[in-house]
């Protein structure tokens, strides 16, 4: 299993690209389900393992797909299967996005219930619930659901009980295939949802209200071919910008919108950091120590629950104590253990840690968790004085492409090792 080593305390300095984003980048690909033209997307993060996971469900559910570079193209390799694997939903919950699609266009689909993963118990009740104010009716058998619609999904109004980014994403898709116009409230609000949806409307479908709480889709039987560009990933251009705060940066973001990051930016600010956003990027210079800033993690626009875990990494450092409350999962504070085997100092109870700074951590092995506290490990790592080992670095590159490369450009000491 893959290791970086981190020889921290340098400040990070010069620019480096944002990828495209993961999160927009996983329900555009697996919504290439609801049509038999071929498709082209464009500024995929390819190397990630979730794409690579995204790809082989695509091609265990019957598309033919060719990735080069960047650049994904999805063609129609026969008749659609319209059940997904087991061993692709539990490496990846968000395989459980294939369902809308394939219900809307077939009438049915069987999917495993996905089970919990490290940060929570993470349920499908609102997408099942989605589904079935469109028309479906759900049988569960074997640890999978099955769903079913025969005369096909009915277009309506589904109302969310939370703002779940992905029953969102999977209501939009199975209204995209349905006639007809749905309306879904109480919708996620996320860019990358948005971002879906100008793909939607690509392939044929009208949609409204994107960026808002009520989105309104009008559907078609059939629909075509296209070609998108993906987001820039506003979790990595956090990520980037944490790091570079946290060791007293100076960092230029190309590609990064800072309109996605407005309250991740506020708070930064607020931390003392100067940023300034520019057409193409943001550039971020960091002349002191952090100041304590509390953040409480929210749906979007709210502080992102994904940059919650960096976001401690760089108050473990800050002059004074402050609080991280997370409100959207249940079990997300795995790598405050980790952080303080590095010398932070947190109290974490519940949904809330107290973070008191420290003048300086040290380098420690540490283990990643998820995606998320694995880049909280790095940043600190980065910010330490002395030599970090961040071992089960495979969480990591679920979610961020070529992460040590990307470093090392910015001057950081990060090898991989496999030892
Ligand atoms: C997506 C992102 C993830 C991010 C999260 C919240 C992708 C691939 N992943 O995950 O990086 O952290 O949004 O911004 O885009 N919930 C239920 N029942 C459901 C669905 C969700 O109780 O049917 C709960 C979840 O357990 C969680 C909360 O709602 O506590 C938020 O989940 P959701 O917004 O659905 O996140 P994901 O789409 O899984």
């Amino acid at each position: 299993m893959d290791r970086f080593i981190i020889d921290g305390g340098r400040r990070l300095r010069g620019s480096v690209r944002v990828s495209g984003s993961k999160n927009a980048a996983l329900p555009i690909l697996i919504a290439t389900l609801l049509t038999d033209e071929p498709c082209r997307v464009d500024n995929v993060p390819t190397r990630l393992r979730d794409i690579k996971t995204t790809v082989r469900l695509l091609e265990s559910l019957g598309k033919k797909v060719a990735v080069k570079g960047s650049s994904v193209r999805v063609a129609s390799g026969g008749s659609l299967k319209t059940q997904a694997p087991y061993d692709l939903v539990k490496q990846m919950r968000a395989s459980v996005l294939a369902a809308g699609p394939l219900l809307a266009r077939f009438g049915l689909v069987r999917v495993p219930i996905p089970g919990g993963c490290a940060i929570g118990l993470r349920p499908i009740d609102i997408h099942l619930k989605a589904f079935a104010a469109l028309g479906a009716r759900e049988v569960a058998d074997g640890g999978d659901i099955i769903l079913s619609a025969p005369s096909l999904l009915k277009a309506g109004r589904v109302r969310l009980d939370f703002p779940s980014v992905g029953a969102t994403e999977n209501a939009m898709m199975a209204a995209a295939a349905t006639p007809g116009t749905s309306v879904i409230e109480n919708a996620a609000r996320e860019p990358e949802i948005a971002d879906l949806g100008r793909f939607l409307e690509r392939l044929g479908a009208r949609v409204s209200g994107l960026g808002s709480s009520r989105v309104r889709v009008r559907g078609a039987s059939a629909l075509k071919g296209c070609r998108h560009i993906v987001i820039p990933d506003r979790i990595e251009a956090g990520t980037f910008l944490l790091a570079g705060a946290a060791t007293g940066g100076e960092i230029d973001l190309k590609g990064a919108h800072a309109d996605d990051l407005s309250a991740v930016i506020l708070k930064l600010r607020a931390a003392g950091a100067e940023i300034k956003p520019y057409t193409g990027g943001i550039r971020l210079v960091m002349r002191r120590r952090p100041k304590a800033v509390s953040v409480t993690t929210l749906p979007y626009p709210g502080f992102p629950t994904d940059l919650q875990a960096p976001w401690m990494s760089l108050m473990c450092l800050a002059r004074g104590a402050s609080r991280v409350r997370e409100t959207v999962f249940e079990n997300r504070f795995l790598h405050a253990a980790e952080l303080a085997r590095m010398g932070a100092q947190i109290r974490a109870r519940g949904n809330e840690a107290r973070v008191a700074g420290v003048e300086r951590l040290s380098g420690a092995w540490v283990m990643a968790s998820d995606i998320r506290a694995g880049a909280a490990l790095v940043v600190a790592a980065l910010a330490a004085g002395g030599r970090t080992v961040v071992q089960r670095v495979y969480h990591i590159d679920r979610g961020y492409e070529r992460l040590e490369a990307k470093l090392r450009r910015l001057g950081a000491r990060v090898t991989r090792t496999n030892a």
